[in-house]
């Protein structure tokens, strides 16, 4: 009896899944097959060679469960949907204050300007905002040597964040990450720091209806930054999505630290989409100076009074400031007029 006979014995009894099965494989009779079996047991054959925890990873059918709710759950959040929702108190009209490029941290920032726009956020007077990304630094592994020329390190960004976001977290609507803010990692902390003050966060677009409770829906739509430049339009990437189809009351962004708006008017149905390009709170930029960009930052933040009792084909239903007080003087001498009415 050679150890090669024996470990065929084993095999087969393995395969067939019966001794019996084995005897008819191997073509001897019930009595020799057991002979070589006995065998492999005294070689030690029939013992398991060795014995492991359970694998760390999970069977195929779980993953593929997981992974199909992670679909379902992936799709119901994705972009450019309509289920995003701010229910208005009334039918009147209120102010967003579009908050451009923030970089709190960075040695170029007016943070006394970013204060005077930031003070006329009051979620009571009908005046709420939107963050539109790159709120603090987080130089990445790359550019980490960039905080040799700041004073604030990056644990100071977050604290000087959280400062400001007891102050005006609960007057925010909507916050869209930046490249800036994506460079943080994929903890996504500012996500965290948004839900924790209700404030509604994505990482790349946002789409949001105003809904009044007589049914009248405004449509705002943010990113960081819309594809498409042109030397001769600041808001071309903007404009061009709105022509392209895009056709929402508002569409906004910022990243490129430069102003712009302008009006698009769907040839079909009349309806008016209100772009705008806000710049940046960082108003003395080593980045554009060294690259040679020209200063085209006519304001940090914009202010949109919407009248949402005027149709979406009225040219007047949204009005922008540069001024945030010539907005809340607009905004109120509204509600006072229809107050009246
Ligand atoms: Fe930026």
């Amino acid at each position: 009896m050679t150890r090669a006979m024996a470990q065929e014995a084993v095999d087969a009894v393995l395969k067939g899944g019966s001794v019996r099965a084995a005897a008819e494989a191997l073509g001897l009779g019930r009595a020799a097959t057991q002979n070589r079996l006995d065998a492999a047991a005294e070689l030690g054959l029939t013992r398991p060679r060795t014995t492991s925890n359970p694998s760390r990873w999970r069977p195929g059918a779980e993953i593929v469960a997981a992974r199909k709710a992670e679909f379902e759950r992936v799709k119901a959040s994705g972009p450019l949907i309509s289920g995003n929702t701010i229910h208005r108190p009334d039918d009147g009209p209120f102010m967003l204050i579009m908050l451009g490029d923030e970089h709190l941290d960075n040695p170029g920032t007016d943070l006394a300007l970013w204060e005077r726009w930031i003070s006329y956020l009051n979620r009571a007077k009908h005046i709420t905002g939107w963050s539109l990304g790159d709120v603090l630094d987080s130089w990445l592994k790359p550019l980490a040597h960039l905080y040799a020329n700041a004073e604030t390190p990056a644990p100071e960004g977050w604290i000087l964040l959280q400062h400001y976001m007891e102050q005006i977290g609960s007057d925010l609507d909507c916050s869209v990450a930046g490249n800036h803010d994506k460079w943080a990692g994929a903890n996504d902390v500012l996500g965290m720091i948004m839900e924790q003050y209700g404030v509604m966060h994505r990482a790349d677009s946002l789409r949001v209806a105003y809904r009044c409770p007589n049914g009248r829906e405004i449509t705002v739509n943010a990113r960081h930054q819309w594809p498409g430049r042109s030397m001769w339009n600041e808001v071309h990437g903007i404009k061009r999505a709105a022509r392209m189809g895009i056709r929402d009351t508002i569409l906004v962004g910022g990243h490129t630290h430069v102003s712009g708006e302008g009006v698009e008017r769907d040839p079909m149905t009349g309806k008016v989409s209100f772009c705008y390009q806000v710049a940046a709170f960082k108003l003395i930029d080593e980045y554009a100076d060294t690259l040679g960009f020209l200063d085209r930052n006519i304001s940090p933040a914009v202010a949109l009074v919407i009248d949402p009792r005027r149709a979406d084909n009225d040219p007047e239903l949204v009005k922008h400031f540069y001024d945030p007080d010539a907005g809340a003087a607009y905004l109120a001498m509204l509600r006072r007029k229809a107050k009246a009415a």
